[in-house]
């Protein structure tokens, strides 16, 4: 099989590092693999099928020689070298914010819509969705081609990892200074997030909204290819580490029972049901980790309503929220098209 020349930007990085792992596991053809990030990880390196590779730093002719870029160092780092990398005939698979709305760019996740890959020739770039919006969407969208969904309400529990390395520490260092008795240090977050949940991820915007509410509403849309779907979205920060929660309620046109859900979500690709309340069994962050499906429970009927249905769905945001869902990216690309 062809193999290609791979580059991590944001190597060190909670998803940079998941990536790495995740090219391993899934045996992706990789000739030769540059990790990047900025200078501060000098002399540091990763371990990549048993070998020990080092961290080098991004450069803009970091890119000469390679065919696969997955980005995810932060919106400036891709504003600014995504368009060089692609520039040299690099593929950009980009994990931040900086292009998802760009409507020359696909926004992709490979259960929903794996055909707007193609359009990555426009630009050389293919968004990865917000993490919270993944997991959704792939609980979703089996559903809406089913009986069309007019109306979603969402809210959200997401893990600290979301945030990245930085953030995994706070949390950690704070449950450790709070149970020493100790002041804990607050630096990521505006607020303490150690026994606390915060109503607040990313910046305010002026309709009151966070952004990371207004991504899921629009990147939604945009998978969905449907602008007709309402959303609301109520994005909160909870002391967990990995893999986010979700509390989803949806309004279809056509009655949806809860069984016919089960029945629909059983053969979804990427979806697991785990959904057996009287044995108290139901998705959880802490059984997600490291795992690949989104899990869903909690399936019932909306009784306030007349077509309704509410739903727990979870999943690792590390890989299917951020990292996973890039290397599936990858790996249509190499099949299909490069
Ligand atoms: P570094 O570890 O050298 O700071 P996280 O989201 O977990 O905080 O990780 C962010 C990732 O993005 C890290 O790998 C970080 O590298 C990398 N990064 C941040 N800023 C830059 C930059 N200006 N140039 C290259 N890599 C960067």
């Amino acid at each position: 099989m062809k193999a290609f020349n791979v580059a991590v930007v944001g190597a060190t990085g909670a998803v940079g590092n998941e990536m790495v792992k995740i090219l391993e596991e899934r045996n992706f053809p990789v000739a030769k693999l540059l990790l990047l990030a900025s200078e501060r990880s000098l002399g540091k390196s990763l371990e990549y099928k048993g070998q020990s590779l080092p961290v080098e730093v991004l450069k803009e002719d970091s890119f000469t020689d390679v065919r696969i870029g997955l980005f995810s160092a932060g919106g400036s780092v891709s504003e600014k070298y995504a368009p060089l990398a692609a520039r040299a005939g690099c593929v950009v698979v980009d994990n931040t914010s900086a292009f998802r709305m760009a409507p020359d760019i696909p926004l992709v996740v490979p259960e929903v819509n794996p055909e707007a890959i193609a359009q990555y020739k426009q630009r050389g770039i293919i968004a990865n969705p917000n993490c919270s919006t993944v997991q959704m969407v792939v609980a979703l969208k089996p559903i809406h081609d089913a009986v069309r969904i007019k109306r979603i309400v969402v809210s959200t529990y997401q893990a600290v990892s979301g945030t990245g390395k930085k953030a995994i520490e706070e949390l950690s260092n704070q449950t450790r200074a709070l149970l020493g008795m100790r002041e804990p240090a607050v630096k990521v977050y505006p607020h303490r997030i150690a026994f606390n949940c915060l109503p607040q991820i990313d910046v305010f915007l002026d309709n009151g909204y966070t952004k990371e509410e207004m991504k899921m509403v629009n990147e939604t849309k945009k998978i969905m290819k449907d602008d007709s779907i309402a959303v609301t979205a109520t994005t909160v920060r909870v002391p967990v580490f990995y893999a986010h929660s979700e509390s989803i309620n949806i309004e279809t046109e056509k009655k949806i029972t809860a069984a016919e859900v089960r029945e629909l979500l059983e053969k979804a690709p990427g979806v697991k049901i785990v959904d057996d309340p009287r044995n108290l069994v139901y998705p959880l962050a802490i059984d997600a980790v490291g795992r690949d499906e989104t899990f869903v429970g909690r399936i019932r009927e909306d009784e306030s309503i007349t077509n309704g249905i509410n739903m727990w769905v979870v999943s690792d945001n590390l890989r299917k929220g951020a990292a996973l869902n890039a290397v599936q990216i990858a790996e249509i690309l190499v099949r299909d098209y490069l």
